[in-house]
């Protein structure tokens, strides 16, 4: 099969090639999917899962890429719940081969259905951003109808599903970006956008939650716009602060099958709508992981056009 594979971590995205491998085959409790859309996460090379098994081995050369939409080709032994031929997406295992791959072997309580009517490209662009925003907002941060929250980054991948979940569980969205991402921000359903900028992030008044997924001093002085006893909800590292008598939660997204089938039906019904900015084929994919330019949104790879 064709790969992308990168051989170590000094070299990370200069490392990286489209190479001929063997498939892979299903182990127990795994299913075999024929990827036709792969999604990867820009910064997933610093991750040390990306260059070695949980015991920390070298696993080089790996496939990076952590989000799939494709078919299930075959079933490891003991896995229920999936059928050969069946349309699936999902976010795959950190310290496996990932899925810049015309094959990917994946634990199938990872995977869940894909409609008929969703694109795999749609689908591909899902897992990460839909997850994380659904387990920050809900899971760690405990949203509430009637709630304030203000959503950084609100113009991205994360940012643009964080800030309509929020908006549809009525909650009062404030959106933070660049001076540009500011109409696409209020697009996906903020009220309010702070341009960072050039506007005073402590203007914004108090707020019940912060979402942060930039970090470093954004997220530093994020926490004085909590008001006491509210959350900060973070994926850009630990907290270096935490709002008075609140919470600091510093999270990575896990992979929730229950979870992927709500974002999906927000989709199909248009509640949701995905932020896919680039598309590529796999034959470009070693180009598309390396833009010149900044991408405001998913990138998503087309193994099968
Ligand atoms: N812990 C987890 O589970 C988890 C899960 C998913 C993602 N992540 C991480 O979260 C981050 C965001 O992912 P993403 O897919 O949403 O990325 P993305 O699509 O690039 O979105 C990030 C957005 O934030 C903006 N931004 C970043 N720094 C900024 C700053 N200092 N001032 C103003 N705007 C700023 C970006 O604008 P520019 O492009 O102009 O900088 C962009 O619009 C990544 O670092 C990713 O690795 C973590």
């Amino acid at each position: 099969m064709k790969a992308i594979v990168v051989t170590d971590q000094a070299a990370g995205t200069a490392g990286m090639t489209l190479v001929e491998r063997p498939e892979p085959e299903a182990a127990g409790n795994d299913a075999l999917i024929q990827v036709h859309a792969s999604g990867f996460t820009p910064g997933e090379l610093s991750w040390p899962s990306n260059w070695t098994d949980r015991l920390g081995r070298d696993r080089t050369p790996s496939i990076p890429g952590h989000e799939l939409a494709g078919v299930v080709t075959a079933l490891g032994y003991g896995t229920t719940g999936l059928s050969v031929g069946q349309r699936v997406f999902g976010l795959t295992d950190w310290t496996r081969d990932g899925t810049l791959a015309e094959y990917v072997a994946v634990e199938a309580r990872n995977l869940a259905p894909l409609p008929g009517d969703v694109d795999f490209t749609v689908g591909a662009s899902l897992p990460i951003s839909g997850l994380t925003a659904w387990q920050g907002l809900f899971d760690h941060g405990r949203l509430q109808a009637g709630q304030s929250i203000l959503v950084h980054g609100a113009a991205g991948g994360v940012g643009s599903m964080v800030t309509q979940l929020a908006r549809e569980a009525g909650a009062y969205v404030i959106g933070t970006g660049r001076t540009v991402d500011r109409q696409t921000a209020l697009d996906f359903g903020a009220k309010e956008f702070i341009d960072l900028d050039s506007d005073t992030l402590e203007n914004v008044g108090k707020v019940d939650l912060v979402f942060d997924i930039i970090g470093g001093d954004i997220g530093k002085r994020s926490v004085g716009v909590i008001r006491a006893g509210g959350t900060l909800v973070t994926i850009a590292g630990p907290p270096e602060a935490r709002p008075a008598d609140g919470l600091a939660i510093d999270f990575v997204v896990e992979s929730d099958r229950a979870q992927l089938r709500e974002i999906v039906q927000r989709v199909r019904d248009g509640r949701l709508r995905t932020n896919i900015a680039n598309v590529a084929d796999l034959d470009d994919a070693v180009a598309a992981f390396n833009p010149t330019e900044r991408i405001k949104g998913k990138t998503i790879i087309q193994v099968r056009p």
